[in-house]
């Protein structure tokens, strides 16, 4: 049963999200999104429901129904240590290698990266910190776990502990930039994070190609070996999405990224892309997929679409969600979220 205070908390959330989506379809993406971060009210309550949501209700059923070891930043840390501290980062590289021998490409890098590829023996010393962006961090869940260095950005800022800014629009270039009062980040540096996380992040974005943005933003950003983590809410079996994931790891090879990780939790898609030493490894695999040629799914390179983009969203259909959401009492975990809503 949901409490009064969580349908309560819920509802802003999904109101947040659709009349973001309802603006992006009057007025188009760019300037419904300006709309949007110009209402800090509602981005700061946006802030406080999600991290009471989060904290409260769904850390109640996170350890009724599934371990909380699966929860999402439990993983994040876990497949951390996997990839960082114990072999896998190392596992990758020599995978790379090995790819690279077969496609005979040849060892010289053109592009200034070869100065920033992650080395696995920086790991072994394990006081050293891995550095982590967390985009859409909201209330800065990862703020506790020791093994990272946290940079955690959002729409809304906490003083102390997350800073104000827009990743969609946010500048890349040489090291990082603050505003004057140290409250936001104007910049964030090329080819210096370990790992970036998107977590129930790429569903907030009510378009494609601003989606897609992000993801190139994030390759930009890591460090050669570095890896994304994209976490995605969605409480249907496995298969039925399949085709969209897949879509994910076909535009994100196109980018540079090698899908390293794939699991599908009880409410959430967990994903791992890594940003390929040379690119031309990851991008060999979405060469190879012939059949994703025909399929509209694959028709534009710079967009990411996710099940709402295919939903009818007409004013009326958004007033009847609107309607559906505050008479039904819906106890499924996330299901405030985009993706989410069935
Ligand atoms: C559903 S919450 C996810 C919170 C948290 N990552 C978690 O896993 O619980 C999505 C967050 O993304 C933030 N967000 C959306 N677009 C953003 C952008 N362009 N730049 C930074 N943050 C953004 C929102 O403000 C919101 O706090």
């Amino acid at each position: 049963m949901a409490t009064e205070e969580h349908k309560y908390l819920a509802d802003i959330i999904k109101a947040t999200h659709a009349t973001l989506r309802e603006e992006a379809q009057k007025y188009g993406p760019e300037i419904a999104w300006e709309r949007h971060i110009a209402c800090k009210d509602i981005l700061q309550k946006y802030a406080s429901s999600m991290q009471k949501l989060a904290t409260t209700y769904w850390e109640e059923n996170n350890s009724t129904s599934i371990k909380a070891t699966l929860c999402r930043v439990q993983w994040v840390k876990s497949q951390c240590e996997k990839y960082f501290l114990n072999g896998g980062l190392q596992k990758y590289n020599e995978r790379e290698e090995d790819i690279k021998k077969k496609m005979n490409i040849d060892f010289v890098q053109t592009d200034d990266c070869v100065n920033n590829v992650l080395q696995s023996s920086n790991f072994v010393d394990t006081t050293q910190k891995i550095t982590l962006l967390d985009v859409g961090s909201c209330y800065n869940p990862f703020v506790t776990l020791t093994i990272f260095d946290v940079t955690a950005i959002d729409l809304n800022s906490i003083p102390g502990q997350v800073l104000r800014c827009d990743f969609l629009n946010v500048k890349v270039g040489k090291e990082k930039r603050f505003s004057a009062d140290k409250q936001e980040l104007l910049q964030l540096p090329k080819d210096s994070y370990n790992v970036v996380v998107f977590s129930l992040f790429l569903e907030y974005l009510p378009c494609p190609k601003q989606r897609y943005i992000c993801c190139e933003k994030a390759y930009d950003i890591l460090q050669s070996g570095g890896i994304l983590f994209i976490i995605s809410p969605d409480s249907k079996h496995v298969g039925a999405n399949a085709k969209l994931i897949k879509s994910w790891r076909y535009v994100l090879s196109k980018l540079g990224f090698m899908r390293i990780k794939y699991e599908k939790l009880k409410h959430i898609h967990c994903l791992i892309f890594r940003k390929c030493i040379s690119k031309q490894v990851a991008v060999r695999w979405a060469d190879m997929q012939t059949t994703a040629k025909n399929d509209p799914l694959y028709q534009d390179d710079v967009a990411f679409f996710i099940p709402q983009d295919f939903r009818n969203t007409s004013c009326e259909d958004i007033h009847e969600e609107k309607e559906i959401y505050s008479s039904v009492e819906k106890t499924c975990m996330f299901n405030e979220l985009p993706f989410d809503q069935t």
